[in-house]
């Protein structure tokens, strides 16, 4: 039988495009979504316990292939407006290429197996090819730790052993979702371990709250965080929880609202983990005026200003609104450099941006970015997800039509963008 969750995919999956037309003004109040990239660790955190609900819950590709694996793992999972259910026992440890494949995403299954049963198989994820995208420091962390790590026919196989070998562990890089990893399946083991160079992203936080519910103490300091655990036959077993709000998909309406704003406002989100977006968009000559710690209004800028950005992790400026920015930048007054620190293949939005008439040259991991006084609409191709709400948004822009091709790219990190769009004031339909 096919599931809810099956269902919910293969609607999805019927989409090629998202056609746009330029638009006069986006007018109103745009509520944004709970966060993919919080809601992902969560389930995957979600095996650590019995009854598990999830309150803010976006229902996107990426978070029902979540669910989909929850449901090959032999969880029962139950899908409520706005929010998620999960219940029930865990048959199974090993997660296929087939679903992996689709997302980055699963790797965080390896580490709520681990942390839930001490065992896992999961087979290489895929995800946006915006790099080569490592795993080392996941794997370097689980052999540090003692555990035995076997990589076979595709498949990462790990046992982790009764007690950790050792008592602390410095990741060489900031990793994030490596970071949420070693988080998950520490839960499992009971004790003491500090984690040093952490990623400190809100969502990663989020997953330290979670963890917290369940009766691990964690103090964070600086990048280091010091985790008790009770050892997981002592953990609580029914917890509930509420996403954060999603701080891309709201930075990706305020740079719709720059361009376009008369005015809009964007609700819902949480300006505390918005610092390095505001700031830019600031110099960017916009107005942004924080109306209360969730809720931002903002106007479109005559002409926006050209920008230096650099992407770094957390509360760096995030490198999942560098594409959005750059498609702001291609309409600037001047010259704009942006560089790419996170991801050594992420500008191939660039192209595209040249397409509707945009002047980008990529030098490395600098983006030199010439403005232009007008872009005119053309079939374009989103090339990963981020690349595919700045080519949306350059086609709210455009003169005339734009029409997004490989549009997954773009369903499997937004619920609803076309509806939000539409229901401000503009052309947006997916078919
Ligand atoms: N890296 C390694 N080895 C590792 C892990 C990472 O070399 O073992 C490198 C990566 O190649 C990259 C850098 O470290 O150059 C940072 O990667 P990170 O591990 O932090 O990225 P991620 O955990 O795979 C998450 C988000 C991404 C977001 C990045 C950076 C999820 C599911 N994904 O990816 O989100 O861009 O952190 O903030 O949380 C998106 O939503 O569009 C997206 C790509």
């Amino acid at each position: 039988m096919v599931s809810v969750v099956e269902e919910l995919v293969g609607r999805r999956k019927g989409y090629r495009f998202l056609r746009v037309r330029r638009c006069d003004g986006l007018k109103g109040e745009v509520r944004v979504s709970g966060a993919k990239n919080a809601a992902l660790p969560l389930l995957a955190a979600s095996l650590l316990v019995e009854r598990f609900e999830l309150e803010n819950f976006p229902v996107l590709l990426d978070t029902l292939y979540a669910l989909r694996i929850l449901e090959l793992l032999g969880r029962e999972v139950e899908l409520l407006p706005g929010r998620v259910s999960v219940k029930g026992g865990i048959s199974s440890v090993r997660i296929p290429y087939e679903i992996s494949s689709l997302f980055r995403g699963s790797l965080l299954f390896l580490g709520g197996l681990l942390g839930a049963v001490g065992r896992a198989e999961v087979a290489h994820p895929g995800g946006c090819a915006i790099g080569s995208r490592p795993i080392d420091q996941h794997l370097k962390f689980l052999s540090h730790i003692g555990a035995e790590v076997e990589l076979e026919g595709g498949f990462v196989k790990v046992k982790l052993p009764p007690e950790p070998k050792a008592r602390a562990f410095t990741f060489d890089l900031i990793t994030v979702t490596g970071t949420e990893n070693a988080l998950l399946t520490l839960a499992g083991l009971r004790g003491e371990f500090e984690l040093h160079n952490a990623a400190l992203e809100p969502e990663v936080l989020d997953l330290v709250e979670f963890l917290k519910k369940l009766g691990l103490e964690v103090e964070v300091k600086g990048r280091s965080f010091l985790v008790r655990s009770p050892g997981r036959e002592n953990l609580k077993r029914e917890v509930s929880h509420r996403t954060i709000p999603d701080r891309i998909e709201a930075g990706t309406f305020l740079v719709a609202g720059a361009l376009l704003g008369e005015p809009l406002t964007v609700k819902g989100l949480e300006v505390s983990h918005l610092g390095a977006v505001l700031e830019k968009l600031r110099e960017a000559g916009a107005e942004p005026e924080v109306l209360s710690p969730s809720e931002v209004r903002i106007r479109r800028v005559e002409r926006p200003r050209a920008l230096e950005v650099q992407t770094a992790p957390y509360p760096g400026f995030p490198t999942d609104m560098q594409a959005q920015f750059m498609a702001m930048l291609t309409l600037a007054d001047g010259v704009s450099l942006i560089v790419e620190n996170i991801f050594e293949n992420r500008f191939q939005h660039a192209l595209e941006l040249a397409r509707l008439g945009a002047s980008v040259e990529v030098r490395g991991k600098t983006a030199i970015v010439r403005g232009v006084e007008r872009l005119k609409g053309a079939p374009v191709n989103a090339t990963d997800l981020r690349a595919s709400a700045a080519l949306v948004l350059a086609g709210l822009v455009a003169e005339g039509e734009t029409v997004v091709g490989k549009i997954g790219h773009l369903l499997r990190g937004y619920e609803d963008l076309d509806g939000k769009l539409r229901r401000l004031g503009c052309d947006a339909e997916l078919f």
